[in-house]
């Protein structure tokens, strides 16, 4: 499996090139790709996408979400499978990723560890358990993270709103007042090397369940993304995501 990385340069990328030059999960590098990176096709390295045609089977992208558009034109017209791991899309980029997703397959995960899926699947059980209690979630990572709050916080407050439908995402508690019961308060914690750490309080005033998840390192979200890469072989046009590749 050719991988091309866009986001090449950047700590992701640089761990994702160094899986697949040690040719981990079946991966191999069909091209380095980005802005930071001085464009030397001999050695597969690119600035823009638009510079490489050569053989790729997927494409793994852990950059920024400035740059959806041009990644899906560069999938679509070269009718390329991508993994997309950047997070911080707009509405609008969203909608360019289902768009993209009717012509070619497309795997969509803002955090590719397999345990973030087990407990957004355990805090909607435990939010089901117990439907008038308060839920905060608190997140923490390293600080040159760019979206707030990170689009794992977002994942779980989604899961739990499967089963609260009147949730209310109350991001960075700005103002006074008392909290509703409707509300799941979500708090950022910006500092240091933190890898990523989700904590879910759910709290009835009787009894408080915590569920956390701390990343150890970032090769997990990188062992993730190769993962979905080898997914999506032969795969449909569609979008996918952890859920997909667990079932
Ligand atoms: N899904 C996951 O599990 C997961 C895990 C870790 C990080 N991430 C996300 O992956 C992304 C990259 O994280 P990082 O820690 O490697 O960041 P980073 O800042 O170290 O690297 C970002 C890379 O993207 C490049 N870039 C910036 N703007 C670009 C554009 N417009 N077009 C193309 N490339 C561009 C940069 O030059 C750099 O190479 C972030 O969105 C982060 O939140 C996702």
């Amino acid at each position: 499996m050719k991988i091309l990385v866009h986001g090449a340069g950047g700590h992701m990328g640089r761990i994702i090139c160094g899986m697949a030059e040690e040719g981990r999960f079946g991966a191999e590098l069909a091209a380095k790709v980005s802005p930071e990176l001085e464009s030397d096709p001999a050695n597969a390295v690119f600035t823009t996408l638009d510079e490489f045609d050569g053989a790729a089977d997927v494409v793994v992208d852990f950059s920024n979400h400035a740059g959806t558009e041009a990644l899906l034109a560069y999938c679509v017209k070269r009718n390329l499978p991508v993994v997309i791991a950047t997070t911080g899309q707009t509405e609008a980029e969203k909608e360019m990723i289902t768009k993209a997703a009717e012509k070619i397959p497309v795997f969509f995960a803002a955090n590719m560890s397999v345990g973030i899926a087990v407990l957004a699947d355990i805090a909607r059980k435990a939010a089901a358990a117990f439907p008038e209690a308060d839920i905060e979630i608190i997140e923490r990572h390293h600080n040159r993270k760019l979206d707030v709050p990170s689009g794992t916080a977002l994942i779980l407050a989604n899961a739990i709103r499967d089963v609260r439908e009147n949730a209310v995402f109350n991001i960075g508690r700005p103002e006074n007042g008392k909290r509703t019961q409707e509300e799941i308060g979500i708090h950022s914690l910006r500092y240091g090397n933190e890898v990523g750490t989700h904590e879910i309080i759910i709290s009835n005033g009787n009894e408080t369940i915590t569920l956390k998840h701390e990343a150890e390192n970032r090769a997990l979200f990188a062992e993730g993304a190769l993962k979905a890469a080898a997914f999506l072989e032969g795969k449909e046009p569609g979008l996918y995501n952890m859920k997909d590749m667990m079932a």
